[in-house]
């Protein structure tokens, strides 16, 4: 087993087994803080006992603070304030937010996957307070800085390979270090232009899960699973119009129209519209099947102007359906039912390509709620339950919206679930 992975699963695992430890370290903290009082200091001032300390600690970090730490997170003026203390610690980064974040990319939703530009860049924009609402349409790409290709002798950003991640992994680099992990600008390492770069959407990793292969809604329906928290399934809605639906799909599966009309439009209907700002994106195509363009294999394609083959694949299931003539998107949700979804007002809900797409996704409410919610869940151990966690919940998302601090939210969550 490789290193990075042997040190992930440890890390892992401590999460699990966070509260005994926990105990002990209280324990040792509550002492401390006690001969801090008897020197005069201004501990506790934000009426944080010991034991609340450890657990906004240990839910943000997955592992126990250190006594002084402990004792300047009860010294503060609040919990929220004594919460963000906990998200200085390295594991914040190269623990908590890495594993949030590695699901996302990779059609397994697993956790247990190599670093990749995909979750790295989460990992910085969670680091540097980057407005979590640019991680869709962002020119944005987190890459090792030059003290750490040095140290540990890693190999340049490749937009063919996944090397540099890799050896990161390896190396146990830590992420939380802004020596180690800085900013870069897609347009400048991956040779796909500006106005195309669309945030974690157009990194290697998420193509190399999402582009590959398929016609593309892939990219479409991973990122309303992760993002927007929803699964096209919940999202079904059979009354909007079928005509931008693609060749591909049949208007009649089985020799049932009804089936089209009860079901597959359902999702293509609002999604085929959405998923055709993807249509010059590809991962991996053979250059001799695009034209005169030689792309390396195993990187992201970007043919502006030309859509890709892949958007008329299948195109004799129903000649007469929707033949895709460029990457123009219409969010055909903003009326009929996924109106709750809370798209932005200020947004025309059409545009070309994927970052316009992206700007739409980022801005809706449910964009806002979904990130808010799962970090609720992994900081509390449970679902918004009660009035008080979905009054919590309701403030949070109100403040997140705010400069889109994910990092804050982590630490409201973890003052609210402090227990008594
Ligand atoms: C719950 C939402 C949903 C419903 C309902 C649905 N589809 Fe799809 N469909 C998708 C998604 C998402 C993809 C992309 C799958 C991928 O690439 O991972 C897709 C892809 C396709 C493709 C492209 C081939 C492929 O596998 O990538 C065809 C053809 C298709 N659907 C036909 C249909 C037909 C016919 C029906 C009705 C019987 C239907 N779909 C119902 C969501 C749906």
């Amino acid at each position: 087993m490789k290193n990075g992975m042997e040190s992930r699963i440890r890390r892992i695992a401590r999460r699990a087994v966070g509260a005994p430890q926990a105990a002990t370290l209280a324990l040792r903290a509550a002492i401390y803080a006690g001969a801090v009082t008897l020197f005069g200091a201004h501990a506790l001032a934000a009426g944080l006992t010991a034991d609340q300390a450890t657990r906004i600690y240990n839910r943000i970090a997955g592992v126990p603070p250190s006594a002084a730490v402990l004792a300047q997170m009860m010294a503060a003026t609040d919990p929220v304030t004594a919460a963000l203390i906990a998200t200085n610690d390295p594991a914040f980064y190269n623990g908590t937010i890495r594993n949030l974040a590695a699901p996302w990319t990779n059609r397994d939703q697993s956790v247990f996957v190599p670093l990749n530009d995909y979750t790295a860049t989460v990992v910085g924009v969670v680091r540097d307070n980057i407005p979590f609402n640019t991680l869709l349409s962002a020119d944005l790409v987190y890459i090792a800085g030059a003290s750490a290709t040095s140290a540990y002798s890693l190999p340049a950003y490749s937009p063919a390979n996944n090397d540099l991640y890799q050896e990161m992994d390896d190396n146990n680099v830590d992420l939380s270090s802004p020596a180690n992990l800085v900013s870069s600008t897609q347009s400048a390492i991956t040779g796909i232009p500006t106005a195309a770069t669309a945030g974690v959407m157009t990194t290697r990793g998420a193509a190399s899960a999402f582009f590959v292969n398929g016609t593309n809604r892939a990219m479409f329906r991973f990122t309303m699973m992760n993002h927007l928290c929803d699964d096209l399934p919940t999202i079904m809605d059979t009354t909007r119009p079928p005509d931008r639906i693609r060749q591909d799909v049949t208007r009649s599966p089985g020799g049932v129209s009804t089936l089209f009309l009860t079901n597959c439009v359902g999702c293509h209907s609002g999604m085929d519209p959405m998923a055709q700002a993807f249509a010059y994106y590809n991962f991996t195509y053979p250059a001799s099947e695009i034209g005169a363009t030689a792309w390396p294999v195993g990187q992201i394609v970007y043919t502006a102007g030309q859509v890709q083959p892949k958007y008329s694949i299948n195109n004799t299931n129903f000649p007469q359906g929707f033949v895709t003539p460029d990457d123009s998107w219409n969010n055909r949700w903003r009326t009929g039912p996924n109106q709750v979804l809370g798209w932005s007002a200020a947004l025309p809900g059409s545009g070309s390509g994927a970052k316009s797409l992206g700007t739409e996704l980022e801005n809706s409410q449910a964009f806002a709620s979904c990130q808010v919610t799962r970090v609720f869940k992994d900081v509390c151990y449970r679902a918004p339950s009660s009035a008080g966690d979905v009054a919590q919940v309701t403030s949070m998302i109100t403040s997140f919206q705010n400069g889109y601090s994910l990092r804050q939210v982590f630490a409201q969550s973890a003052a609210y679930c402090m227990g008594n």
